[in-house]
C-alpha cells in the first residue's frame, strides 16, 4: 500500500492537511505496527515502578507480552513473557514481587535472570536438552534516560540517547524537579477510548483545545479562587526536537504543585511552595527554576509516548487496538521526597484535571470520540486540517508540534529516515529574520 498523498504539506500557502483514511484504515494500522511500533524506541516504564529486588510488573507492547522486572541483584530486566516449553504466559499476575516464576502448564522454573532453574523430571529429556537454550528470551534492545525505560524490536535501532535527541532537555526539566529523584505514585490509570491512537497524541499536545474544551476546569478554578492571572500565553510555543519528537512549552494559567503556589493550594501551602522554589533557584538559577516551576510541558516522543508537565506530571502510554480503538496506560510521577501533605496536593492537581475522573480526561475522551464519529463521512469529507500557525511566529495555541510529528509519520510510513530539527522557519514567510526573537537558545531548533 502506498501512503503518499495522506498528507497534503504546503508550506509556500501555510496548509497542512491530513487525510482522515489514516484514522480508519486497518491496512495503515498493520503498517503503522510494523514502521512505527516494531522500528523505534517504545516507551516501556519508569525504574520507580519496580523498586525492590524481585518486583516485576507485567507489560504489553506492540502486543507483544513481556516481564518488566528487577532482578535478585537489583538490576532491571525485560523479558518476553513466553515459556521456552511450549508457549503459556508465565507472568500471571499484573505486578508482585518473586524470587522465580513458575510456569502454570508443566511448572517449568525461572529465575528473575530468565534462566530455567528446575523442571519436573527432568530425566525425560535426552543429551540435547540445554537449559540455557530454553531459558527467557529478552527482546532485542532495552534502555533508560533518567528512569524512563524503553524497548526496542529493532535490534538495529540507534541508540536511545541519539534518539530522544532534543526531548532530553524536556524530560531534564520535569527530573530536575525532584530533590531525591523523581518516581511513580503507585498505581496507574488505564483506559481505553473509541477513538484512532493518533487523536490521542495530536490531543495530548495540542493547546488550541484548551479554552473551549476545558472551560469547566478554569471555572471551577476560579470559583474557588484559584487560577494564575498574569500567565501569558504567547510565551515560548511550540518546538520541534528531532525524529518526531515535540514539545509544546508556555506559561501555566495555573498553580503548579512542585513551585508555583496558587489560591487552590490554600495558604498552609504557601510557605512550603516558596520553600521549593528557592531551592530550585538556588540549584538551577533564576531562569531555569522559572521554567521548572512557571511553565508547563507537553511533549510527545515519538512514535506513542507523552509526557505532560502541567497541574501535575503524568507520562501516558498510547496503543492502537483497532483503528478505532486505543488503550491508555497513564501514571502520575512524583519527587520521592514528597510525602504527607505534599504528595497529596499533588495528587489532588492531578486527578483534578487528568484523572479519569478529572475535569480533562472525560472531556477530551468525549472530543477523541466526536472525532472519530465524525470521520464516517469519509469518503464525502476527507481532511482533517493542522495548518495553524504555519505562516507566523508560533505560540502555544499553534499546531507545529502536531505537524513535527505527522511529518516523522509520513516518513517512517514510506521507509524514510526521520526528520532532524534543522535551523530553518517552517514557511518562507518566516524566513527573513523580521519575527519576534524565541526566548532562549532551545528555540534555535525550528523547522
Ligand atoms: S508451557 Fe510452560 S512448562 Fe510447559
Ligand atoms: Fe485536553
Amino acid at each position: 500500500m502506498s501512503f503518499e498523498g495522506l498528507i497534503h504539506d504546503d508550506r509556500d500557502n501555510g496548509v497542512f492537511r491530513v487525510d482522515r483514511a489514516t484514522m480508519t484504515s486497518p491496512e495503515i494500522l498493520a503498517a503503522e505496527r510494523a514502521n512505527l511500533f516494531d522500528r523505534y524506541w517504545l516507551y516501556l516504564g519508569h525504574e520507580g515502578e519496580i523498586e525492590r529486588p524481585g518486583d516485576f510488573r507485567r507489560k504489553s507492547r506492540n502486543g507483544r507480552p513481556l516481564i518488566f522486572l528487577r532482578n535478585t541483584d537489583g538490576e532491571l530486566d525485560l523479558f518476553y513473557d513466553t515459556c521456552p516449553h511450549r508457549g503459556a504466559t508465565i507472568c500471571r499476575e499484573e505486578a508482585g514481587n518473586a524470587k522465580r516464576f513458575t510456569c502454570f502448564y508443566h511448572a517449568w522454573s525461572f529465575n528473575t535472570h530468565g534462566k530455567l532453574i528446575a523442571l519436573p523430571d527432568e530425566d525425560g529429556y535426552g543429551p540435547g536438552f540445554d537449559r540455557d537454550e530454553r531459558s527467557l528470551r529478552r527482546p532485542p534492545q532495552l534502555d533508560s534516560y533518567r528512569g524512563f525505560y524503553f524497548v526496542s524490536f529493532n535490534p538495529d535501532v540507534e541508540s536511545l540517547r541519539e534518539y530522544l535527541g532534543g526531548a532530553t532537555e524536556f524530560i531534564d526539566l520535569v527530573v530536575d524537579q525532584a530533590e531525591e529523584g523523581m518516581t511513580v505514585v503507585k498505581g496507574s490509570n488505564r483506559y481505553a477510548t473509541k477513538a484512532n491512537w493518533k487523536l490521542l497524541i495530536e490531543n495530548s499536545i495540542d493547546g488550541y483545545h484548551g479554552l473551549p474544551v476545558h472551560q469547566t476546569y478554569f471555572a471551577y478554578v476560579k470559583s474557588l479562587g484559584g487560577g494564575i492571572s498574569t500567565a501569558n500565553l504567547v510565551g515560548r510555543g511550540p518546538q520541534q526536537l528531532g525524529n518526531g519528537h515535540a514539545v509544546l512549552e508556555g506559561e501555566a494559567p495555573y498553580g503548579r504543585p512542585i513551585a508555583r503556589w496558587d489560591n487552590l493550594f490554600g495558604p498552609d501551602a504557601k510557605e512550603e511552595i516558596e520553600a521549593i522554589r528557592r531551592r530550585l533557584v538556588n540549584t538551577f538559577g533564576e531562569e531555569r527554576a522559572s521554567r521548572m516551576a512557571d511553565n508547563f510541558r507537553n511533549m510527545v516522543i515519538f512514535p506513542n509516548f507523552i509526557l505532560n508537565d502541567i497541574t501535575a506530571i503524568t507520562a501516558r502510554y498510547i496503543e492502537p487496538v483497532t483503528p478505532d480503538l486505543l488503550n491508555t496506560d497513564a501514571w502520575a510521577l512524583a519527587p520521592k521526597e514528597e510525602r504527607g501533605a505534599r504528595l497529596a496536593r499533588r495528587i489532588d492537581s492531578y486527578l483534578t484535571f487528568i484523572g479519569p475522573g478529572g475535569f480533562a480526561t472525560p472531556d477530551d475522551v468525549e472530543a477523541l470520540e466526536s472525532c472519530q464519529k465524525g470521520f464516517a463521512a469519509h469518503p464525502g469529507v476527507e481532511w482533517s486540517d493542522i495548518s495553524r500557525g504555519m505562516t507566523r511566529q508560533p505560540t502555544v495555541l499553534d499546531e507545529l508540534q502536531i505537524r513535527a510529528w505527522w511529518r516523522a509519520w509520513q516518513a517512517a510510513m514510506s521507509g524514510q529516515p526521520l526528520p532532524c530539527p534543522v535551523a530553518l522557519p517552517e514557511t518562507p514567510q518566516l524566513a527573513g529574520g523580521s519575527q519576534p526573537a524565541r526566548i532562549g537558545a532551545v528555540h534555535d531548533v525550528n523547522e
